[in-house]
């Protein structure tokens, strides 16, 4: 699935559409967050957060890598691996223990084997100040999701 986004707002309508084509049960799910720096990665990760029903600050998980938010429809676990630089560290993250919950992940390609595992990819790429979004379902549930967007 292909979107132009021509600004933030757009961005953000694409996680609340994501969140309502999910199951309303979030444990298990786990979604990477592809694209360069600046692309909106955290900017569909805050949206998704707020959506499902969080109220406050998103901080970036940069330093503390997850970031936990306890929620209705699940726990929502905000990851970024940009200061990963090898996948070993994921087992010290306590990685499986996020297991209950929809793992959101920037920077997935430092954790190779995570690419596999997961259900969702979303790139994010610019295109002069807007940028555009692909959307691609990894796991047979994940394609089924897809088909609910559009
Ligand atoms: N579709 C869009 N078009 C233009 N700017 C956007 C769009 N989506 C997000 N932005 C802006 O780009 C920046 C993205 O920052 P951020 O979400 O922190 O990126 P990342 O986490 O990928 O590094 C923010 O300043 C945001 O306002
Ligand atoms: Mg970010």
């Amino acid at each position: 699935m292909n979107r132009y986004l021509a600004d933030e707002n757009a961005t953000q309508l694409l996680a609340e559409e994501l969140l309502a084509a999910l199951p309303a049960e979030l444990g298990g799910w786990t979604i990477l967050l592809r694209g360069e720096l600046g692309a909106g990665k955290s900017t569909f990760a805050r949206a998704f957060i707020r959506a499902a029903g969080h109220v406050g600050a998103v901080p970036s998980p940069t330093y503390t890598l997850i970031e936990p938010y306890v929620l209705a429809r699940g726990n929502i676990y905000h990851v970024d691996l940009y200061r990963v630089s090898d996948e070993e560290e994921l087992r010290y993250l306590g990685w499986s223990e996020l297991d209950d919950g929809c793992r959101l992940v920037e920077w997935p390609e430092r954790a190779p084997g995570l690419v596999t595992a997961a259900d969702l990819s979303l790139s994010l790429n610019y295109d002069d100040t807007a940028r555009r979004a692909c959307l691609e379902g990894v796991s047979d549930r994940g394609r089924e999701v897809i088909q609910k967007i559009n």
